[in-house]
Protein backbone atom coordinates (compact mmCIF):
# COMPACT_ATOMS: atom_id res chain seq x y z
CA UNK A 1 0.00 0.00 0.00
CA UNK A 2 1.28 3.34 -0.49
CA UNK A 3 1.52 5.19 2.84
CA UNK A 4 2.43 8.81 4.00
CA UNK A 5 3.52 8.73 7.25
CA UNK A 6 4.05 12.71 8.80
CA UNK A 7 4.98 12.15 12.38
CA UNK A 8 8.01 10.60 14.48
CA UNK A 9 6.69 7.08 15.12
CA UNK A 10 8.32 4.28 16.54
CA UNK A 11 11.39 3.12 14.38
CA UNK A 12 10.84 -0.57 14.73
CA UNK A 13 7.28 0.12 13.17
CA UNK A 14 8.45 2.48 10.61
CA UNK A 15 11.27 0.00 9.19
CA UNK A 16 8.39 -2.96 9.56
CA UNK A 17 5.84 -0.61 7.20
CA UNK A 18 8.72 0.25 4.87
CA UNK A 19 9.71 -3.53 4.40
CA UNK A 20 6.63 -4.37 3.19
CA UNK A 21 4.35 -1.50 1.93
CA UNK A 22 6.05 1.70 -0.31
CA UNK A 23 6.37 4.64 2.61
CA UNK A 24 6.95 8.12 2.39
CA UNK A 25 8.37 9.89 5.25
CA UNK A 26 7.93 13.78 6.11
CA UNK A 27 7.50 14.62 9.62
CA UNK A 28 5.80 17.73 10.48
CA UNK A 29 5.09 19.17 6.50
CA UNK A 30 3.72 22.49 6.27
CA UNK A 31 0.10 22.46 4.42
CA UNK A 32 1.70 22.61 0.64
CA UNK A 33 3.95 19.98 1.44
CA UNK A 34 2.02 17.92 2.63
CA UNK A 35 -0.75 18.46 -0.17
CA UNK A 36 2.33 17.55 -2.93
CA UNK A 37 2.57 14.46 -1.00
CA UNK A 38 -0.56 12.90 -0.31
CA UNK A 39 -1.87 12.83 -3.80
CA UNK A 40 -1.17 9.24 -4.73
CA UNK A 41 -1.22 7.82 -0.92
CA UNK A 42 -4.03 5.42 0.68
CA UNK A 43 -3.01 5.74 4.16
CA UNK A 44 -1.82 8.76 6.33
CA UNK A 45 -0.01 8.17 9.66
CA UNK A 46 0.31 10.94 11.81
CA UNK A 47 0.18 12.54 15.64
CA UNK A 48 -0.15 15.59 16.92
CA UNK A 49 1.85 18.39 15.33
CA UNK A 50 0.69 18.10 12.05
CA UNK A 51 -2.44 20.39 10.81
CA UNK A 52 -4.40 17.78 8.54
CA UNK A 53 -6.22 20.79 6.41
CA UNK A 54 -9.26 19.95 4.34
CA UNK A 55 -7.16 20.90 1.25
CA UNK A 56 -4.47 18.54 2.19
CA UNK A 57 -7.27 16.18 2.82
CA UNK A 58 -8.98 16.98 -0.48
CA UNK A 59 -5.65 16.22 -2.15
CA UNK A 60 -5.51 13.27 -1.16
CA UNK A 61 -7.73 11.62 -4.03
CA UNK A 62 -6.68 7.75 -2.93
CA UNK A 63 -6.80 7.92 0.71
CA UNK A 64 -9.20 5.48 2.16
CA UNK A 65 -7.28 5.11 6.08
CA UNK A 66 -6.05 7.93 8.33
CA UNK A 67 -4.20 6.27 11.20
CA UNK A 68 -3.85 8.52 14.04
CA UNK A 69 -0.99 7.14 16.35
CA UNK A 70 -2.66 8.01 19.20
CA UNK A 71 -5.45 9.91 20.78
CA UNK A 72 -6.45 13.42 20.13
CA UNK A 73 -8.36 14.18 16.41
CA UNK A 74 -7.84 17.80 17.20
CA UNK A 75 -5.75 18.68 14.47
CA UNK A 76 -8.09 16.63 11.29
CA UNK A 77 -10.81 18.24 9.79
CA UNK A 78 -13.11 15.69 10.85
CA UNK A 79 -16.24 16.87 9.20
CA UNK A 80 -14.99 16.63 5.65
CA UNK A 81 -13.48 12.96 6.78
CA UNK A 82 -17.13 11.66 7.98
CA UNK A 83 -18.56 13.67 4.52
CA UNK A 84 -16.41 11.90 2.39
CA UNK A 85 -16.53 8.56 4.04
CA UNK A 86 -12.70 7.95 4.86
CA UNK A 87 -12.22 5.44 7.90
CA UNK A 88 -10.38 6.90 10.46
CA UNK A 89 -9.04 4.95 13.37
CA UNK A 90 -6.89 6.00 16.76
CA UNK A 91 -4.59 3.93 18.86
CA UNK A 92 -5.55 5.75 22.08
CA UNK A 93 -5.08 2.56 24.56
CA UNK A 94 -1.02 2.65 25.04
CA UNK A 95 -0.24 6.47 25.48
CA UNK A 96 -2.67 6.39 28.37
CA UNK A 97 -0.05 5.35 31.35
CA UNK A 98 2.52 7.56 29.89
CA UNK A 99 0.39 10.69 30.06
CA UNK A 100 -0.84 9.99 33.50
CA UNK A 101 3.17 9.38 34.54
CA UNK A 102 4.03 12.56 33.14
CA UNK A 103 1.16 14.09 34.59
CA UNK A 104 2.64 12.92 37.88
CA UNK A 105 6.13 13.79 37.40
CA UNK A 106 4.61 17.86 36.68
CA UNK A 107 2.92 17.43 39.75
CA UNK A 108 5.85 16.72 41.85
CA UNK A 109 8.24 18.92 39.77
CA UNK A 110 5.63 21.95 40.65
CA UNK A 111 5.11 20.70 44.90
CA UNK A 112 8.94 19.85 45.40
CA UNK A 113 10.74 22.71 42.89
CA UNK A 114 12.46 20.67 41.17
CA UNK A 115 13.36 22.63 38.20
CA UNK A 116 14.54 25.91 39.82
CA UNK A 117 16.16 22.87 42.32
CA UNK A 118 18.36 21.85 38.95
CA UNK A 119 18.80 25.56 37.78
CA UNK A 120 19.92 26.90 41.35
CA UNK A 121 22.28 23.68 41.75
CA UNK A 122 23.83 24.22 38.12
CA UNK A 123 24.54 28.17 38.80
CA UNK A 124 26.35 27.29 41.90
CA UNK A 125 24.12 28.24 44.41
CA UNK A 126 22.41 26.15 47.67
CA UNK A 127 18.89 26.89 48.07
CA UNK A 128 17.83 24.52 50.70
CA UNK A 129 16.12 26.68 52.89
CA UNK A 130 14.66 28.54 50.02
CA UNK A 131 13.14 25.44 48.67
CA UNK A 132 10.85 24.03 50.82
CA UNK A 133 7.30 21.77 48.89
CA UNK A 134 4.43 19.96 49.33
CA UNK A 135 3.78 16.25 49.44
CA UNK A 136 1.08 15.24 47.42
CA UNK A 137 -0.11 12.99 50.35
CA UNK A 138 -3.16 14.03 51.84
CA UNK A 139 -3.87 16.51 49.46
CA UNK A 140 -7.06 16.40 46.92
CA UNK A 141 -6.54 15.68 43.73
CA UNK A 142 -9.14 17.28 41.03
CA UNK A 143 -9.51 15.85 37.80
CA UNK A 144 -11.37 17.41 34.94
CA UNK A 145 -11.96 14.44 32.61
CA UNK A 146 -12.34 10.76 33.76
CA UNK A 147 -11.66 8.87 30.47
CA UNK A 148 -8.77 6.64 30.00
CA UNK A 149 -5.89 8.80 30.85
CA UNK A 150 -7.83 11.13 33.79
CA UNK A 151 -8.84 7.72 35.27
CA UNK A 152 -5.47 6.57 36.10
CA UNK A 153 -4.46 10.06 37.00
CA UNK A 154 -7.11 9.74 39.62
CA UNK A 155 -6.70 6.06 40.59
CA UNK A 156 -2.86 6.69 40.98
CA UNK A 157 -3.18 9.75 43.40
CA UNK A 158 -6.06 7.79 45.60
CA UNK A 159 -2.96 4.95 45.75
CA UNK A 160 -0.44 7.82 46.85
CA UNK A 161 -2.56 9.28 49.41
CA UNK A 162 -4.66 11.53 47.84
CA UNK A 163 -8.42 12.86 47.92
CA UNK A 164 -9.42 11.82 44.34
CA UNK A 165 -12.60 14.05 43.23
CA UNK A 166 -12.96 14.41 39.49
CA UNK A 167 -15.68 15.22 37.01
CA UNK A 168 -17.16 13.87 33.58
CA UNK A 169 -19.35 16.17 30.78
CA UNK A 170 -21.93 13.16 31.30
CA UNK A 171 -22.52 12.52 35.20
CA UNK A 172 -24.97 9.22 36.14
CA UNK A 173 -25.69 8.13 39.48
CA UNK A 174 -24.21 4.58 37.99
CA UNK A 175 -21.03 6.23 36.78
CA UNK A 176 -20.62 7.92 40.07
CA UNK A 177 -21.12 4.50 42.18
CA UNK A 178 -18.33 3.10 39.98
CA UNK A 179 -16.21 5.88 40.12
CA UNK A 180 -16.74 5.85 44.16
CA UNK A 181 -15.74 1.56 43.73
CA UNK A 182 -11.98 2.85 42.78
CA UNK A 183 -12.11 5.82 45.35
CA UNK A 184 -12.79 8.40 43.64
CA UNK A 185 -15.95 11.42 44.15
CA UNK A 186 -17.92 12.02 41.06
CA UNK A 187 -18.65 15.72 41.52
CA UNK A 188 -19.43 18.80 38.89
CA UNK A 189 -16.60 20.50 37.66
CA UNK A 190 -16.88 23.64 39.48
CA UNK A 191 -16.78 21.85 42.53
CA UNK A 192 -13.35 20.06 41.37
CA UNK A 193 -12.22 23.38 40.45
CA UNK A 194 -12.86 25.09 44.15
CA UNK A 195 -11.23 21.72 45.97
CA UNK A 196 -8.54 20.83 44.04
CA UNK A 197 -4.60 21.37 45.84
CA UNK A 198 -3.62 20.46 42.42
CA UNK A 199 -6.38 20.33 39.50
CA UNK A 200 -5.10 17.78 36.25
CA UNK A 201 -6.59 18.51 32.51
CA UNK A 202 -7.66 15.36 30.57
CA UNK A 203 -10.41 16.24 27.99
CA UNK A 204 -10.28 16.58 24.05
CA UNK A 205 -10.03 20.07 22.56
CA UNK A 206 -13.45 20.36 20.94
CA UNK A 207 -15.54 23.68 21.36
CA UNK A 208 -17.09 23.49 24.26
CA UNK A 209 -14.09 22.61 26.08
CA UNK A 210 -11.52 26.22 24.52
CA UNK A 211 -10.37 28.26 26.89
CA UNK A 212 -12.90 26.12 29.76
CA UNK A 213 -9.91 26.92 32.24
CA UNK A 214 -10.28 30.66 31.73
CA UNK A 215 -10.23 34.01 34.04
CA UNK A 216 -13.30 32.88 36.27
CA UNK A 217 -12.34 29.23 36.70
CA UNK A 218 -8.83 30.43 37.64
CA UNK A 219 -10.34 33.00 40.01
CA UNK A 220 -12.69 29.93 41.52
CA UNK A 221 -8.80 27.68 42.16
CA UNK A 222 -7.69 27.85 45.38
CA UNK A 223 -4.65 30.85 45.70
CA UNK A 224 -2.53 27.42 46.97
CA UNK A 225 -3.41 25.42 44.07
CA UNK A 226 -1.15 23.92 41.08
CA UNK A 227 -2.69 24.01 38.00
CA UNK A 228 -1.30 20.78 35.51
CA UNK A 229 -2.66 20.80 31.94
CA UNK A 230 -2.17 17.86 29.66
CA UNK A 231 -4.60 18.18 27.60
CA UNK A 232 -4.42 20.42 25.21
CA UNK A 233 -3.41 24.50 24.74
CA UNK A 234 -6.51 25.18 23.91
CA UNK A 235 -7.91 24.02 26.84
CA UNK A 236 -6.30 26.60 29.11
CA UNK A 237 -6.52 30.56 28.35
CA UNK A 238 -2.63 31.04 28.76
CA UNK A 239 -3.47 35.35 28.62
CA UNK A 240 -5.59 34.61 31.72
CA UNK A 241 -3.29 31.74 33.12
CA UNK A 242 -0.52 34.53 33.20
CA UNK A 243 -2.26 36.88 34.61
CA UNK A 244 -3.36 34.84 37.62
CA UNK A 245 0.59 33.81 38.08
CA UNK A 246 1.70 37.28 37.96
CA UNK A 247 -0.63 38.53 40.74
CA UNK A 248 -0.47 34.86 42.46
CA UNK A 249 -3.53 33.90 42.80
CA UNK A 250 -2.59 30.13 42.10
CA UNK A 251 0.49 28.46 43.07
CA UNK A 252 1.69 27.72 40.10
CA UNK A 253 1.29 25.81 36.86
CA UNK A 254 2.89 23.01 34.32
CA UNK A 255 1.99 22.81 31.06
CA UNK A 256 2.94 20.02 28.53
CA UNK A 257 0.72 21.38 25.60
CA UNK A 258 0.60 24.81 24.55
CA UNK A 259 -1.51 27.17 22.23
CA UNK A 260 1.58 27.68 20.15
CA UNK A 261 3.26 24.62 19.79
CA UNK A 262 6.10 25.01 17.43
CA UNK A 263 10.06 24.87 17.53
CA UNK A 264 11.31 28.92 17.78
CA UNK A 265 8.38 30.38 19.90
CA UNK A 266 8.83 31.04 23.23
CA UNK A 267 5.86 31.29 25.75
CA UNK A 268 5.71 34.62 28.24
CA UNK A 269 4.81 31.90 30.76
CA UNK A 270 8.39 30.89 30.57
CA UNK A 271 9.40 33.78 32.40
CA UNK A 272 7.45 32.78 35.64
CA UNK A 273 9.79 30.58 37.93
CA UNK A 274 6.65 28.71 39.64
CA UNK A 275 5.76 27.22 35.78
CA UNK A 276 6.91 23.79 34.16
CA UNK A 277 7.11 23.61 30.32
CA UNK A 278 7.47 20.36 28.28
CA UNK A 279 6.59 20.15 24.89
CA UNK A 280 4.03 17.52 24.43
CA UNK A 281 5.71 14.74 25.52
CA UNK A 282 2.56 12.96 27.08
CA UNK A 283 2.58 9.72 25.15
CA UNK A 284 6.28 9.82 23.96
CA UNK A 285 8.02 6.92 25.79
CA UNK A 286 9.64 4.38 24.07
CA UNK A 287 7.33 1.82 25.63
CA UNK A 288 4.19 3.31 24.56
CA UNK A 289 5.62 4.62 21.12
CA UNK A 290 6.63 0.87 20.34
CA UNK A 291 3.12 -0.39 21.31
CA UNK A 292 1.30 1.83 19.30
CA UNK A 293 3.93 1.08 16.62
CA UNK A 294 3.31 -2.34 16.65
CA UNK A 295 -0.84 -1.82 16.50
CA UNK A 296 0.37 0.81 13.13
CA UNK A 297 1.56 -2.42 12.30
CA UNK A 298 -1.03 -4.76 12.81
CA UNK A 299 -3.71 -2.92 11.78
CA UNK A 300 -2.58 -2.12 8.36
CA UNK A 301 -1.78 -6.25 7.64
CA UNK A 302 -5.32 -6.60 8.37
CA UNK A 303 -6.20 -4.15 5.80
CA UNK A 304 -3.84 -5.82 3.51
CA UNK A 305 -5.37 -9.04 4.07
CA UNK A 306 -8.73 -8.12 3.87
CA UNK A 307 -8.56 -5.77 0.72
CA UNK A 308 -6.05 -7.94 -1.44
CA UNK A 309 -7.85 -10.19 -3.98
CA UNK A 310 -8.64 -13.54 -3.63
CA UNK A 311 -6.18 -15.82 -5.57
CA UNK A 312 -8.94 -17.27 -7.76
CA UNK A 313 -9.61 -13.32 -8.71
CA UNK A 314 -6.38 -13.15 -9.17
CA UNK A 315 -6.14 -16.23 -11.67
CA UNK A 316 -9.15 -15.90 -13.76
CA UNK A 317 -8.72 -14.83 -17.09
CA UNK A 318 -11.35 -11.59 -17.46
C1 LIG B 1 -2.16 12.01 21.69
O1 LIG B 1 -3.20 12.65 21.52
O2 LIG B 1 -2.11 10.79 21.48
C2 LIG B 1 -0.96 12.72 22.22
O3 LIG B 1 -1.10 14.09 22.10
C3 LIG B 1 0.33 12.18 21.71
C4 LIG B 1 0.86 12.71 20.43
O4 LIG B 1 0.24 12.62 19.40
O5 LIG B 1 1.98 13.20 20.45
Amino acid sequence: MKLLVVSKIDPDALAALQATHDVVVAINPDDDTLVSLIADREVLIFRSGVEITRRALEAGRELRLLLRAGSGLDNIDLAYIEQRGIDLQRVPGPGAQSVAELTFALMLALARNVVTADASMRAGRWMKSELVGHMLAGKTLGVIGLGNIGGKVAAMGSAWGMTAIGCVERPSTGRASTFADHGVELVDCDEVIARADFLTLHVPLKPTNVGLIGEAALRRMKPTAFLVNIARGGVVDEDALLRALREGRIAGAALDVHATERDGYRTPLADLPNVVLTPHLGASTVDSQREIGREIVRILSVLVTTTAPSLQEVSTPR
